[in-house]
């Protein structure tokens, strides 16, 4: 009954944060959702028009009242999928050697369409019950298994942005795992571009993303046809930015320049580009992404294996830069942005707080760093809309219906509600405590997304 919401008047308990710092509830909240998945119109009880428009929806039969509580679905912005494989796997290497030693050869058995199906239909599965409603994925340079990933996103209705990694430089990339060119790479992100847009049945759920791996990975000559491309498409971008030292400072080497000002220089800081990580950006890299409008996938869980530093996620905001979250699988040991959410709040204590206790308090950390589980909320639903220009992330009229419903009773579940916590802290009891058992229900556009939608189209 409840698997598909479109035409239906909600009536329900949810909790949004259109903008940080805005985290409210909208208690017995009446949304209307259309019958193109949009939604028409919220109300709140004491409004001029609620009491009608329930009464109305009442007699018409599409009043539905949703038990437990219900978010906006969350937006992961930084998924490497064919690294699912390996997820919690080889942590303690650091980032060069884990590309090297675990992540190439990984990434290179995706020539196996075989392979390829069943580690991307668990992941869409996994994340769709995990409450991640948006994907931007980092696929492989195949393009088969790369455009089937975007076949499982779109037939378990994820909504998803797929990229074809490019990669081309000898010296970093492996024999058997690299572009044999920039012409071979191009070609292939071209075609990949034009299979996704024309899947059939895909009305822009799931899009092509222009996916350089990152500089040190590219020659000049891939990094200046990418951007042209993304200029005669009108595509999304990601790549990785100033990750760690070594990333950044090969960059430097190379260029004499920081990651966002070669990346500029190539056309790929754009309104829709996603930089992951972004660690080591300088001011003048903040302020170039700012105006730019691109925006950072904050990544916490693997910076603290893999970057050395804690992201200056409240500096970014400060210079006006747009962020969201990623799980970065595999850098990251959680397909789980609930625990994206938790890592980033506890990510920005240390980094006010610092980390040595050999240290005197007062110049142990940063000040000004710390942000609360409200603006992480934030940043995993609204924030990272923003960052791809999607119109979901809030309860609002002309977003889509992209939500999850959290049943704090569900067994097994992980919540315990008192029933005499403030709002702010019942948002942060559910964001804090929820697990995946807790996740009664995922709806995009309105309606049910999950594996279940799989078995129809591949048995
Ligand atoms: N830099 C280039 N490739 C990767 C990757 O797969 N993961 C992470 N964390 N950093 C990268
Ligand atoms: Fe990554």
């Amino acid at each position: 009954m409840t698997s598909d919401l479109r035409g239906r008047t909600l009536l329900c308990d949810a909790f949004h944060a259109p903008t940080a710092g805005s985290a409210c509830r909208l208690r017995d909240a009446l949304i209307d959702v259309g019958r193109d998945g949009v939604i028409a119109a919220v109300r709140l009880p004491g409004e001029l028009g609620y009491d009608d428009a329930r009464a109305a929806a009442d007699r018409a039969g599409t009043l539905l009242r949703l038990d437990g509580y219900l978010l906006p679905g969350l937006v992961d912005l930084h998924v490497h999928a064919p690294q699912f494989r390996q997820l919690g796997q080889a942590l303690d290497l650091p980032l060069q050697d884990w590309l090297q030693r675990y992540t190439f050869p990984l990434e290179a058995r995706y020539a196996d369409l075989d392979f390829a199906h069943r580690t991307y239909a668990a992941l869409v599965g996994d994340l769709l019950a995990g409450g991640t409603t948006t994907a931007v994925y980092f696929a492989t340079l195949h393009g088969p298994a790369t455009l089937h990933l975007a076949e499982l996103c779109l037939a378990s209705g994820q909504r998803a942005m797929v990229g074809r990694v490019a990669m081309d430089l000898p010296e970093l990339c492996p024999d058997f795992y690299r572009d044999q060119d920039a012409m071979a790479a191009l070609d292939g992100t071209r075609a990949l571009i034009a299979r996704i847009r024309a899947l059939p049945g895909n009305d822009g759920l799931v899009q092509p993303i222009v996916t350089p791996r990152f500089v040190p990975a590219c020659t000049d000559a891939l990094l200046d046809g990418l951007g042209v491309l993304v200029r005669e498409q009108g595509c999304a971008v990601q790549t990785h930015c100033s990750e760690s030292d070594w990333a950044h400072d090969h960059v430097r080497d190379r260029f004499g320049r920081t990651d966002a000002a070669v990346l500029d220089e190539f056309g790929l800081l754009t309104r829709r580009t996603v930089l992951a990580h972004g660690n080591a950006l300088t001011v003048e890299d903040m302020d170039r992404i700012a105006r730019r409008g691109s925006g950072i996938a904050h990544c916490a869980l693997s910076n603290a294996y893999f970057a050395g530093s804690v992201f200056p996620l409240r500096a970014a905001l400060a210079r006006g830069v747009r962020v969201g979250l990623g799980t970065d699988i595999s850098g990251g040991p959680s397909a789980s942005l609930f625990d994206a959410a938790r890592m980033a709040v506890a990510a920005s204590r240390m980094l006010e707080s610092g980390v040595d206790p050999d240290l005197p308090p007062e110049r142990r950390g940063r000040g000004d760093s710390r942000i609360d589980i409200a603006t992480a909320f934030h940043l995993a639903t609204a924030g990272g809309a923003a960052v791809l220009d999607l119109a979901v992330g809030s309860f609002a009229a002309g977003m889509a219906f992209d939500a999850i419903r959290i049943d704090p009773d569900a067994p097994g579940g992980t919540l315990r509600i008192w029933g005499s916590e403030s709002d702010a802290d019942l948002l942060a009891t559910l964001l804090y405590g929820t697990s995946r058992a807790n996740i009664a229900a995922v709806w995009t556009g309105g309606r049910v997304a999950g594996a279940a939608r799989l078995s129809s189209a591949w048995p």
